[in-house]
């Protein structure tokens, strides 16, 4: 696996020089960017981060910018990118990079909030040219083809992968790191639909040459997530509606609109609306009511919408209710 993996880092390299993507965290790259990058990058696809990153570092252009901002102030600014943990993360290492520096080191790198080893592979490589591997699941991906390997994705594999990768890896460490993700993102895609013809391996790929890329890699079986049930209730009092902060768990420190597992009587139900919100471990299916509520509710902050759109970062998951509160 070693040579086969050692012949493979000249074309995947040169193949990247000219074919990557003009992405705009490839610009103008401080290791802060970097780590901005590299953390709404995780589990968010590149698309979602485009359209974000140059807007979040404009708002904070540096460490110390950022670590200066209230949690409200970033929470807005990461709202609608999802896993807010990550905002949370990145605030705390902003904190940190402000006061000691920049980390110059894996173990320095490795030890920042929200870091773990994929995304310390990932800074390591990109921003300090140190030669730490990346794995994530696209990685495992295209190496599980490149050498028909049959074995479960699992943690084990990804080690095993990184390890390789470890003897393998080449001065050009960023450009090497970003070959990897690049052509599993843009030619070595998951399920049915490799783009072999255009791929840098052609030829070298065990599974290319054995004409069932698509059956790589092997995966663990999938556990089913939990479905829960939510009434979610957009409160309409005059010009302002209800608003509630939620506490401990999924999305906490989030703004969101009452919700509860039965339904409950708050005024005259306006309209209704069906949506679904699938998150890692867990799927909500809610009934949303646009509802005159009878009362200002003291139990809830009132916001008119200019304020909401302005102030309040409510996460995605209530994205299907948000018309009735912007006409
Ligand atoms: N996914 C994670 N990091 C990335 C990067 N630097 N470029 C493209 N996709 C990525």
């Amino acid at each position: 696996m070693r040579d086969l993996l050692l012949s493979a880092v000249p074309p995947v390299l040169g193949w990247f020089r000219a074919h990557r993507r003009d992405l705009p965290w490839r610009h103008g790259r401080t290791p802060y960017t970097v780590l901005v990058a590299e953390l709404m990058l995780q589990q968010t696809r590149v698309e979602a981060v485009r359209e974000r990153y140059a807007e979040f570092l404009l708002r904070f252009p540096t460490a110390e910018a950022l670590a200066r901002a209230s949690e409200e102030e970033v929470l807005k600014a990461w709202e609608g990118l999802g896993y807010y943990s990550r905002a949370r993360n990145l605030h705390a290492a902003a904190k940190r990079i402000a006061a000691e520096g920049f980390p110059s080191d894996y173990a320095g790198v490795r030890a920042l909030p929200g870091v773990g080893d994929y995304t310390a592979g990932a800074v390591c490589s990109i921003a300090l040219g140190l030669p730490v591997p990346a794995v994530d699941g696209n990685v495992v991906r295209v190496l599980s083809r490149l050498f028909a390997d049959g074995r479960v994705q699992d943690a084990e594999l990804k080690r095993e992968y990184a390890a390789l990768l470890e003897e393998v890896y080449p001065p050009e460490t960023g450009d090497f790191a970003e070959a990897l993700m690049e052509l599993g993102a843009t030619v070595c895609l998951p399920g049915g639909a490799p783009l072999c013809g255009q791929c840098p391996w052609k030829g070298l790929c065990r599974a290319e040459r054995e004409g069932n890329a698509s059956s790589y890699p092997v995966r663990p079986e999938k556990r089913e997530r939990k479905k829960v049930l939510l009434n979610v209730y957009v409160l309409r009092f005059g010009e302002e509606y209800a608003l509630r902060r939620r506490g401990e768990g999924l999305l906490a420190g989030l703004w969101e609109f009452p919700n509860y597992p039965a339904p409950r009587d708050f005024g005259e139900t306006l309209n209704t609306l069906e949506a679904k919100h699938v998150f890692t471990h867990v799927e909500w299916h809610m009934t949303g009511r646009l509802v005159a509520a009878r009362e200002r509710f003291p139990e809830f902050v009132w916001a008119d919408s200019a304020s909401i759109a302005a102030r309040y970062a409510v996460p995605s998951a209530f994205k299907a209710f948000l018309p009735w509160i912007r006409v």
